[in-house]
């Protein structure tokens, strides 16, 4: 089976879906019998990136350090799944330019809807003031200006929203 390399890369708010897709998209990816890795945030924040916080600088350091891993890996044909927020353009644009094979994918909900998940109760922290620098509250989130797919979890279906990534896969020939 023809595989090429590629970093999807997963950018968007807490709580507007990214690690419920890149999970969902991963299963059928692996399913079809690809090579796979995920680099999810919230797990990378545990050992690759242990200890960095989320001022600006700290967040470069973070999404430099998992752009480094996906151009390792990238480059061996595996096709990695990245979910972290990764909310400065700039950076986004820098790792994409270092890998090359390269998807960006924005996932995309209103503030709005994301707080009113709160899944990890983060946003309510925020809004009281016990978490500082929480995105889109009170630090920033650029949306990306032309992704390749953008997802609005909002009013699409878990399985359009995969279907989506799948077909652009497809049309960029990373998968048959
Ligand atoms: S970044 O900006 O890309 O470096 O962030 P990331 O590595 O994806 O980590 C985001 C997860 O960390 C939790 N968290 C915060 N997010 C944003 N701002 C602040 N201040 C913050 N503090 C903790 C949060 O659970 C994020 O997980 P997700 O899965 O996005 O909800």
């Amino acid at each position: 089976m023809k595989q090429n390399g590629v970093t999807i890369w997963l950018t968007g708010l807490s709580g507007a879906g990214k690690s419920t897709i890149s999970d969902a998209l991963g299963k059928k990816i692996k399913n079809f019998g690809y090579s796979l890795e995920v680099l999810d945030g919230d797990v990378v924040r545990t050992n690759l990136t242990k200890g960095l916080g989320f001022s600006k600088e700290d967040r470069d350091t973070n999404i430099r350090r998992i752009g480094f891993v996906c151009q390792l890996l990238t480059r061996n044909n595996v096709i990695v799944l990245v979910a972290a927020i990764s909310p400065y353009r700039d950076i986004r644009n820098e790792v994409r330019e270092k890998i090359g094979n390269f998807m960006e994918v924005y996932i995309n909900a209103p503030l709005t809807i994301c707080e009113t998940r709160d899944v990890k109760g983060l946003y309510k922290k925020a809004r009281s003031g016990e978490i500082k620098s929480f995105t889109g509250i009170d630090d920033p989130y650029e949306a990306p200006i032309n992704p390749e797919v953008e997802c609005r979890t909002d009013i699409e279906t878990l399985e359009e929203s995969v279907d989506k990534i799948l077909r652009k896969l497809k049309e960029m020939n990373y998968i048959e």
